[in-house]
């Protein structure tokens, strides 16, 4: 608390400003001022963590996340309002979200309040790098790991967790245009009883593969399908897919294999209360070519609307869910869902 009170007030007296090309953020590091790093023992608590300056870690060789991917991260944004104040949306949901992927994992983990309080120091710390109102935001980066050395298959005996951030803008070089994906059937992202539902590192490495070969054919992406059956949605590499038909809104039920998206649960519930029927159900491969509309979903895609068997882009309900959170996000309207965080 204290330190989040004294980086408040740093805030004022700080004036210096990053010169860097805001109008042109992709999706990529910039190194900031400083990142947030605590540490635990195994069947111990996190002790207090510190703000260092942004830069190398020293990892052994035999640490867990090295040797044997112990490791889970999360991904959350601040805005900064045009009144200068900055915005962090839903970071309770990102602390709950890596306590179910520690425990699945083996791993300690810090307490909600333990994780929105380091956010909010490490973004306070590095408020100069949050983009000017509407020309992006600050991606916020959580990392867990098990840090300490083990050489036979077990559990690390130290874990660190460590919070970096980095300005970015849209994150498909496509913008807010349609991205172009391509369906993958033989290559998995997740199986029953695996991983697949919460943010493990060794998800993402997963898919790099299947993600190059789509590029290298020039779709944007790749869209898994179930590995039982072959026939079902299950996500993109790095986000959650809806399709839209006949104003009903529909995305694969989180069932193990499916990371549960906080943006994907924040547009099912804006939708709702906009009057639109959301189901979460087996979504065939099929659909897509009946669809109106086919958008993806996650924090730093916000909402992407997917181009599939010629559906045709930008189709009005992915437009309308979108403006509706980002708008919210941003603070240019009011939260009545009290999701965002005045920092
Ligand atoms: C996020 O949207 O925060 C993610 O974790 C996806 C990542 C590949 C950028």
């Amino acid at each position: 608390m204290e330190l989040v009170q004294k980086l408040s007030n740093a805030r004022d007296v700080q004036k210096e400003l990053v010169d860097i090309d805001w109008d042109n953020l992709g999706f990529s590091l910039t190194p900031t001022d400083y990142m947030y790093v605590m540490k635990c023992c195994r069947g111990e608590h996190f002790s207090d963590g510190e703000l260092r300056r942004f830069g190398n870690i020293e990892l052994s060789p035999s640490s867990g996340v090295l040797n044997y991917g112990q490791g889970l991260y999360e991904g959350l944004k601040a805005y900064r309002k045009k009144d200068g104040n900055i915005l962090l949306f839903r970071p309770e949901e990102n602390a709950m979200r890596i306590q179910r992927g520690a425990d699945r994992m083996c791993m300690p983990c810090p307490p909600v309040q333990q994780f929105v309080e380091a956010v909010k120091a490490t973004v306070l710390a590095n408020h100069r790098w949050i983009p000017p109102a509407g020309k992006g935001s600050l991606y916020i980066r959580p990392l867990l790991m098990g840090s300490g050395a083990v050489l036979g298959l077990a559990p690390a005996p130290e874990y660190t967790f460590l919070i970096y951030v980095s300005p970015v803008g849209n994150y498909f070089k496509e913008g807010l245009a349609p991205i172009n994906l391509l369906v993958e059937a033989e290559i998995h992202r997740a199986t029953p009883g695996g991983t697949g539902g919460i943010k493990c590192i060794g998800n993402y490495a997963a898919v790099l593969k299947a993600q190059a070969a789509a590029k290298a054919k020039d779709f944007t992406d790749v869209l898994y399908l179930d590995s039982i059956r072959k026939k079902y949605l299950e996500e993109v590499s790095s986000c959650n897919v809806f399709v839209v038909k006949d104003n009903v809104i529909s995305t694969p039920a989180v069932e193990g294999t499916i990371l549960p998206g906080i943006t994907r649960k924040s547009i099912m519930d804006v939708a709702r209360s906009q009057g639109f029927k959301v189901e979460e159900r087996l979504i065939a491969v099929d659909e897509l070519l009946e669809a109106d509309e086919v958008f993806c979903t996650g924090t730093a895609v916000v909402v992407s609307p997917g181009e599939l068997y010629g559906n045709n882009g930008v189709g009005p309900v992915s437009q309308q869910v979108y403006s509706t959170l980002i708008n919210l996000q941003m603070g240019l309207t009011e939260d009545t869902m009290g999701w965002t965080l005045e920092l």
